[in-house]
């Protein structure tokens, strides 16, 4: 996810460019750039500086050449590290051609080698700039003269999401403007300025008018003039108005009240975007930078998976489907814990860290642990070459965008999909997947972000419930195989969240004592959606309303079974057991969240918490 803009019409373009990289930094800040069109060619300046790039880029900027109209970007790596060489604008070979891009193409390598094959010179490892180099080739041909016609060509050769703004330095007042997927927000200026950027805090107090560009559609923007057309035919559209009553801070979240409940409704976006360009059942997924060779992955003989918090929690997920599909045992550990157990390492070990930041260092430090005792290390991370990133031998990105919230909600999401990729490539590494089931599976994840859709628009559901478990002091989560994992993030959120003591306890252990516990008041949480220990779980929902537990269960959609043994239900969309995870989650993070801003707590900054703990 990453920030774009472009302007024309206005002799302080620059000023309104850099305001609007500041305003979209939340979408991303791990290098920022700008080009200028100046009548005599094109002015461009980057920055790869972490969190202070567009600081840096204001500074670069001082000595700018005046101009009206320019575009820029402020970067979350997904192809790439973060560089300067990385960092957009990108430009074609002659340099009178820019663009700025946020999305993924998925058809990368094969654009790749179509580009170099046509003999242009490759600046950067990003997807981005063979977008240039391909928009070089059309103005060269059939759209020469016609930079609308240019975009419209190459938009027809890109699979994947996107979001462009093209300037080009023979046409210096002219924006193009495309969008697929990714979003895209058209302003127009009392001053007569054209404004377009993929957010509506960059348009804000300076655009009189506001639209939203809607998929297949591009926008020409000249001064004062702004024009939609369809991305296919070049027919003119027209714009669907957006009215805009929000300040700053509400439309950096979205018009979402908090960043927590943005990034929830975020979920489908991230879980799309990690999954693009991987639901290869025959090529397999493609691990991303620095690769494991496959027939090292093929010699794997034990899966060592070791992180923190919410990650723990997507490595339990993994240990059930890598053991099912792959047959390799995995063991999972919480990362303070894995290297001082002195654990059982070799060559033929596999040692998965899973940390979103790619920060912490409790499972830095294992991940070292698992590489100087002769295990090769792979790493699912939200963060392009984040400390972890750097150090292990190949990586799986998520690709969630940043994450404001303490709490994990969408990088979790995006990590269990990333797992169970991981999962089946290695099955299918190892043949122990049949080609029919795994092309039902991939069918199946190809699914989910519009399953997790679903579970999202559920909201208002949980929230009557929510009132269930105010005033709790604590709730049991309650789950059996893969809805384990799932009842231990449940109940982790509503700590995190909410401050309440929260235990999640496999449904089958109660009867060993916990139970002790259960009274007449007591608040249930059970994941009871269908996964092949559903029968006893039902047992142990009716051990515990028997001593007067109040149960909310989660039920799969139209399984009135469940909902005999509950008091309250969530209903969630069916899926494979395995993948159920990715979508009950959802009603529980809404959970925890409602009960939490009943409380009265702060839900995007809880106290005690960090968002990255760079401690042991
Ligand atoms: C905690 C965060 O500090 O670290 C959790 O509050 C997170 O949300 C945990 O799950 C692990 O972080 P990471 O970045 O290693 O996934």
């Amino acid at each position: 996810m990453c920030g774009i803009i472009g302007v024309t019409g206005r002799p302080d373009a620059l000023q309104l460019l850099l305001q609007g990289l500041e305003r979209l930094e939340y979408r991303g800040y791990d290098s920022a750039g700008v080009v200028l069109a100046e009548g005599q060619g094109l002015w461009r300046v980057r920055a790869a500086g972490g969190t202070q790039s567009v600081a840096q880029l204001r500074k670069l900027t001082e000595g700018a050449p005046a101009a009206a109209a320019g575009i820029g970007h402020t970067r979350w790596a997904t192809h790439g590290r973060p560089s300067e060489a990385n960092a957009h604008p990108h430009v074609d070979c002659s340099g009178q051609l820019a663009l700025v891009h946020n999305g993924i193409v998925e058809n990368v390598d094969e654009l790749r080698r179509e580009v170099l094959a046509a003999g242009h010179e490759l600046r950067s490892e990003t997807d981005s700039e063979l977008v240039a180099h391909l928009l070089e080739d059309a103005l060269a041909g059939p759209a020469a003269g016609d930079l609308p016609a240019a975009v419209r060509q190459v938009l027809a050769q890109l699979r994947g999401t996107l979001a462009l703004v093209v300037v080009h330095a023979a046409t210096p007042e002219l924006l193009v403007a495309a969008r697929r997927v990714s979003p895209l927000v058209l302003g127009r200026a009392r001053s007569g300025a054209a404004l377009v950027a993929s957010d509506v805090p960059a348009l804000l107090g300076e655009a009189e008018e506001t639209w939203v560009l809607d998929d297949d559609q591009l926008a020409v923007l000249r001064p004062g003039a702004c024009e939609v057309q369809d991305a296919r035919s070049g027919r003119p559209v027209a714009p669907r108005r957006l009215e805009v009553a929000w300040t700053l801070e509400e439309a950096q979240k979205g018009g979402y009240p908090d960043f927590m409940s943005k990034e929830i409704a975020q979920q489908p976006e991230a879980l799309a975007d990690t999954l693009v360009g991987r639901l290869h059942p025959v090529e397999g997924i493609g691990l991303d930078e620095v690769r494991i060779p496959e027939e090292e992955l093929r010699r794997v003989d034990k899966v060592a998976v070791v992180a923190c918090g919410s990650s723990y929690h997507a490595g339990l997920v993994a240990k059930l489907a890598i053991e099912h599909w792959a047959r390799l045992p995995v063991e999972v550990e919480v990362a303070s814990e894995f290297r001082y157990r002195d654990p059982v390492l070799d060559e033929r070990t596999l040692v998965v860290g899973i940390s979103q930041s790619g920060e912490s260092v409790d499972t830095l430090q294992a991940v070292r642990h698992g590489r100087d005792n002769g295990a090769r290390a792979l790493v699912v991370c939200n963060v392009v070459d984040s400390s972890l990133a750097r150090e292990a031998d190949g990586v799986l990105y998520t690709r969630a965008g940043p994450e404001v919230c303490v709490a994990a909600t969408k990088t979790h999401v995006a990590q269990l999909a990333a797992l169970e990729l991981l999962a089946l490539h290695l099955a299918q590494l190892r043949g122990t997947l049949a080609p029919k089931r795994a092309g039902q599976l991939f069918e199946a994840l190809a699914a989910l972000p519009d399953l997790v859709a679903q579970a999202v628009e559920r909201g208002p559901a949980v929230a009557a419930v929510a009132e269930t478990l105010l005033g709790a002091r604590d709730v049991f989560y309650l789950g059996r195989h893969v809805g384990y994992p799932v009842a231990m993030e449940g109940a982790l959120k509503l700590k995190e969240l909410a401050y309440v003591r929260a235990e999640a306890y496999p449904a089958g252990e109660l009867k060993h004592g916990p139970i002790a516990l259960v009274e007449p008041g007591t608040v249930v949480v059970a994941v009871a959606t269908r996964q092949p220990l559903w029968e006893k779980l039902m047992a142990n929902l009716a051990e515990v309303r028997a001593r007067g537990a109040r149960v909310v269960a989660l039920a799969s959609d139209g399984d009135e079974r469940t909902a005999e043994h509950a008091d309250e239900v969530l209903w969630v969309p069916p899926t494979e057991p395995l993948f159920s995870p990715l979508v009950d989650v959802v009603p529980l993070q809404q959970l925890a969240y409602e009960v939490a801003r009943r409380s009265g707590r702060d839900v995007d900054r809880p106290r005690n918490l960090a968002k990255t703990v760079t401690v042991e």
